[in-house]
Parts: C-alpha cells; structure tokens; sequence
C-alpha cells in the first residue's frame, strides 16, 4: 500500500500511552515463568538473587518489570520500588520500604513537600534513635519475602553515582541478595539500558544465575499480532475481522513494543471516529500517524550524540541490509580514525546505550530495521543539505568576484546569511546539527 505524506491526521492526539505498563500486555512467556520460578524457590529455599533485564529504550522493560510484579503480588511479597540510592542509604531505604510510619513527623507538612517531610521526619528518627540499623538489617527484617524493583538500572554506571564512601556498602549489599545470603528471601529485580550489566559488573556482580539476566528484544510474532489484535477489538471497538488490518500493521512495527503501542493506539482512535469500521482510507492515516511517531521516537534516541559522531555511524551502515549483523569493527574502524581508538570505544558505548546498536552474539546490529532505514534516510538528507550549503557558498564566492560593488553584495547576501544561520558551515566539523 502506498503512504500518502499529506493525509489529515490532526484527529488523532499525539499522546499515545508508549511508556511503561501495558493496557494489552502479551508474549514475555518464557521470561515470567523463569520469574515465577524463581520466587517460588526464593521462598522454599529461603534465598534470593537479582534479576535483571537489559534492553534497547522501547523494548518493553518497564512493562515487564510491572507483569513481573503482579506475580509476586500473587504470592503475597511485600514490595518496594527503590531508586538506586536505596542500595546503600538507609534513609532511602527505609523510605521505599514505606517505613516512615515509624517517624515523629513534627514539621509543617503544609510548607514543606511530602517527600521532604519524610525524609527529614526519617532523618529525625535516626538521630534520635540509638540502635540505628544497617541496610542488611533492615532487608532482613520481615516476615514476609522482600522483592526490590530498580527502573532504569543503568544510572547505577553514572560515574561517581555511588559516593566513594558508600561503595562498600552497595557492594556489600548487592553480593549478600545476589548469592542469597539474608536468610529472608530478597529479590533485586532490576532493568536498564544496555551499559546496565555492566555497571552491576563494577559493582561486582559478574555473574547472574540461569536465567536470571535477559536482553529483551522485539516480541515474537504472535504476541505482536495479538498486542495489536486488542488494540483495534478492545479500545477501537471494531467491527468484523480486523486481519487485514493486523496483517497490514506488522509490517511496520517489526515486533518492537514502542511501535506495536502507537500504531495500535493511532489504529483504536481511527477506528472509533470512523465509528467501528476499518476503511483503506482510515488505514492510510493510521500509517500516516504511526511513521510520524516512529520518526519523533528516533529523533529522541539520538538527542544528546554530536552530529559529527551520527554521521560516522550513519555512513557505516549505510551499505547494510537492515535486519543484517555486522562487525563491531565497520562502526568502530571510521570512529578510530576521525578520533582516536579511546573516544572511539566511547562512542561506541554510547551507540548502544542510547539503543542505536544491539549486540547479536558476538556481531551488532541496528535494533529496528525502520530505524536502520530512517538512518540512511537522515544520511541522505544530510548530505543533501550539505550540497545546498556548498552551492550557496560556491555562489556567493562567484558573486563577489563578478560584483564588487558593495552594496549589491550586501542585497545578494542576504538569503545566504539567513541560510547560514540553518546550517553553520564554518561548524561543520564539530557542530553540525542533524535536525533531530
Ligand atoms: N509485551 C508487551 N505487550 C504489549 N505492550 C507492551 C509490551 N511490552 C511493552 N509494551 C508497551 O510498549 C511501550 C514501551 O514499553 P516500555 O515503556 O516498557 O519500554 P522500556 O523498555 O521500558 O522503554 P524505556 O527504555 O524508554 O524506558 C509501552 O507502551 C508498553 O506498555
Ligand atoms: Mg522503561
């Protein structure tokens, strides 16, 4: 089906719900059983472990981390949703865990924040009290089994996050859950950005029992077709088969739970102003709108990388077929030579941080073949407008050898200077912006 780019999509809200818990969460299957698993055995066994899940921005951890959750909910464990401080401030921790009740709050809670009165009524307590607990005291105090659940488990590799005099303690606490130690059963589920593993790897956790570390990719297939399948019957109240459609959506969505959310939230708007019925039409827009939202959602991965360092990844992979893995070197050698093999390998982390490249075993590839394609696109443009800069330029040195006169030169001018200010090119080299 051909995409027309000047369909009237303005009925359909740009908020779609494409972070964190899911209204129609399906596929995950195998991960929730280990999980299950494990709280089952944590509890007979009396032990625990962290669990973590690692994955590109988009890919369904925070969703996940909230399907995990409801299973420990089942089994009655007392849960807290902790910040990384938690791990090695006990007043954060005891915060989390909800603990404040034990506090003689006696500030003006109508002047200051909840949060603030908390924390210093926490504060309060602590100076007061003579028997402060350590952080391995409090886990292990409990009847019931503790689950602690980290987001954005990546900062934890923040440099200098961890003030240098508490390390000891997060390593101390992280290696008593990991190997199970606090005769309670604890469980740190955690889940980040790819450099996650790594920064629990500084930590000194390096290795994670089976099945307790996973890289979440796109959803398989069927989870993917019955993500969608709710959204078009359950929140579009659609009339007859929607496989037509279903067919039609999975070509753009490549599994990826991103997509999946916000084209199958622009397909339930269209579909209820269109009052049930799937019309081509109706599908046109909803293509119209979800390539909208997937272009907004990859501007968003690379806000932050220089253009320069763009460039260099885009002309990488600009002779590979999306979907295709290739070496770390293709990325890492044109780098290398433009800056150096440190800053390089910088970037490169960087790259994958930011979810622009996935490992595949030993190899990387591009995570999302529409992103990999957007990729050369943004290349193409790229180019494009350099060659417009260069034109401008090389007529505006033409000018001023045919036309010395001043004030012609000031009226010719004028359009080049205001194209200037678009694109810098006396900055190309280090501050080239991509219109991300
Ligand atoms: N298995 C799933 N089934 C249905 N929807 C899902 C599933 N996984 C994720 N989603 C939906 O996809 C969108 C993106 O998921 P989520 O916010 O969990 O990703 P994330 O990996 O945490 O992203 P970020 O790195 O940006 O925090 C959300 O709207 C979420 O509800
Ligand atoms: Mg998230």
């Amino acid at each position: 089906m051909t995409e027309h780019p000047y369909l009237d999509t303005s009925h359909i809200s740009n908020i779609a719900p494409d972070r964190g818990p899911s209204k129609y969460f399906h596929g995950r299957t195998q991960i929730l059983r280990d999980f299950n698993d494990f709280l089952r055995l944590a509890m007979e066994e009396k032990t625990g472990t962290i669990f973590l899940i690692q994955g590109a921005p988009g890919a369904g951890k925070t969703a996940l981390l909230y399907e995990c959750k409801k299973f420990a909910e089942k089994r009655e464990w007392e849960i807290a949703e902790i910040d990384p401080p938690a791990l090695w401030n006990l007043d954060e921790l005891l915060y989390y865990l909800g603990k404040e009740d034990k506090v003689q709050f006696t500030g003006g809670s109508g002047e200051i924040g909840i949060n603030a009165g908390v924390k210093a009524g926490v504060k309060l307590n602590v100076e007061t009290n003579q028997t402060r607990p350590t952080i391995l005291k409090t886990l292990q105090d409990g009847k019931k089994p503790l689950l602690l659940i980290l987001d954005e488990a990546q900062s934890l590799g923040i440099k200098d996050i961890v003030p240098s005099d508490q390390k000891r303690i997060i390593n101390s606490v992280l290696n008593n859950i990991h190997n199970g130690r606090l005769r309670r059963s604890v469980i740190l589920l955690a889940a980040g950005l790819e450099p996650s593993k790594s920064a629990f790897d500084d930590l000194g956790i390096s290795r994670f029992r089976a099945g307790c570390f996973v890289e979440l990719g796109a959803l398989g297939k069927k989870a993917e077709r019955a993500v969608i399948h709710d959204w078009l019957m359950k929140k579009g109240c659609a009339k007859g088969d929607p496989i037509e459609w279903i067919d039609a959506i999975v070509q753009k969505t490549h599994g990826w739970p991103q997509h999946i959310t916000v084209y199958g939230d622009a397909a339930a708007k269209q579909i209820q102003k269109d009052q049930g019925v799937m019309t081509p039409e109706g599908l046109e827009i909803v293509y119209q709108t979800g390539r909208e939202r997937r272009k907004a959602y990859y501007k968003q991965r690379v806000v932050g990388i220089e253009g320069n360092e763009l460039i260099c990844l885009y002309e990488a992979i600009a002779g590979i077929e999306p979907g295709t893995p290739f070496g770390q070197d293709l990325i890492l050698a044109p780098l290398d030579k433009k800056y150096g093999y440190e800053r390089a390998e910088e970037i490169f982390k960087k790259f994958i941080g930011k979810g622009l490249l996935s490992p595949v075993d030993t190899l990387y590839s591009v995570p999302i073949p529409s992103m990999h394609d957007w990729m050369k696109s943004e290349l193409k443009r790229t180019h494009e407008r350099l060659r417009q800069a260069k034109v401008v330029q090389n007529a505006d040195a033409h000018c001023k050898s045919i036309d010395p006169d001043p004030e012609d030169r000031n009226t010719l001018k004028q359009p080049t200077q205001s194209k200037e200010s678009d694109i810098p090119p006396k900055d190309r080299g280090s501050k080239f912006d991509m219109e991300r």
